[in-house]
């Protein structure tokens, strides 16, 4: 029984030394202490040792479990280990790798120069304001002192949903409701989308943006107008530009004019972009017609005030001196990431 005892200590113990996972290890514990385990089975045939012998044996069967519960114990604290830093350099993290090219998107032109006219009014004062793209007549036309015959009411430039129904032509017609709020004063401008029913080339396109401008108040002069387009002009295309205000006519401003500054191009040289003017054109504007004003319900006789209308991509070409409109809408990231 001794040796029996010894024998099945020493093969235990080379199966723990050798088991090399948790499972096998835990084979090896049911295998020998276990229920019906080699050494608990041992322990049960001792009943039939005589009396003199089953202290002695007893004792060295009670050893033998203590030395195989240590020494799994011990292997099972060394396997587990082992598998945490197996699992630590499988997952391990190689910092010096380069990273996958990270695309970030830049803001696109046209939105920089919309938050950068924003910007601009909104620290004079102003407020923006969202109108609508889906127009009726009254709104887009009549309110703005078009008359039924002026040429912007050709089918040609204008996508009709319907006979009265049309896609804004210009961001005009915000002022129009913005004035029927009758809330005075009023200081905005409205960003946006207009559609013309025009080709696609360099400088045109069905959908473009404008940002509309409007000031409503009493006091109001063409001076008041001047002060404000020259300040945004130059803070726009900075300071050494200088302004220009030229006559000209729209039907919901009285007097009108353009704004025009020193060629971006030629710095005034004169050249082929601004046909050999030194100047070119970022504006129109104008003293809001009393017409206008009293069909919006506002009393031409208190309150004056003065527009203008401005166009987003026309401003970025100028000032980013590019030379094809359709590169905004045909989203290439190389043009894109040039901002
Ligand atoms: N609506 C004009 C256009 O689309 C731009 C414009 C000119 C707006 C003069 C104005 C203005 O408010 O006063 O060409």
């Amino acid at each position: 029984m001794k040796e029996k005892l010894e024998q099945l200590k020493k093969m235990a113990i080379d199966e723990i030394t050798s088991a090399n996972t948790l499972k096998n290890l835990d084979e090896l514990r049911v295998n020998y202490l276990g229920k019906k385990g080699q050494l608990t089975s041992m322990l049960r045939s001792m009943k039939d040792l005589s009396k003199e012998e089953r202290p002695k044996i007893g004792q060295i069967a009670n050893d033998v479990r203590e030395i195989l519960e240590n020494s799994l114990r011990d292997k099972k604290s060394t396997l587990e280990k082992q598998e945490v830093n197996s699992k630590l350099e499988q997952e391990v993290i190689d910092i010096t790798l380069p990273t996958k090219n990270m695309v970030y998107a830049p803001l696109h032109p046209l939105d920089k120069t919309l938050e950068e006219i924003s910007d601009i009014f909104i620290g004079m004062g102003y407020e923006i304001v969202s109108g609508r793209e889906v127009e009726t007549g009254y709104y887009n036309f009549d309110a703005l002192n078009l008359g039924i015959n002026h040429p912007a009411r050709d089918e040609q430039d204008t996508f009709y949903i319907n006979q009265d129904t049309m896609l804004r032509t210009a961001t005009s017609p915000v002022q129009v409701h913005t004035m029927e709020q009758g809330k005075l004063p009023i200081r905005m401008i409205a960003p946006g989308k207009v559609y013309r029913a025009d080709e696609v080339d360099a400088t045109h396109s069905p959908i473009f943006h404008q940002v509309e401008g409007l000031v409503i108040d009493t006091d109001i002069t063409f001076g008041d107008l001047k002060g404000v387009l020259a300040e945004f002009a130059k803070k726009f295309f900075g300071d050494k530009v200088e302004v220009k205000f030229r006559p000209h006519y729209f039907p919901f401003t009285e007097p009108s004019a353009e704004v025009d500054v020193t060629c971006v191009m030629c710095k005034g040289k004169g050249c082929s972009i601004c046909k050999q003017e030194g100047f070119i054109e970022i504006l129109g504007c104008g003293m809001v017609h009393p017409k206008v004003l009293e069909m919006a319900g506002i009393d031409s006789t208190k309150y004056q005030g003065f527009a203008f209308g401005m166009g987003v991509e026309r401003l970025t070409m100028l000032k980013y001196d590019i030379n094809d409109l359709r590169l905004f809408y045909e989203n290439d990231y190389r043009f894109l990431t040039q901002f």
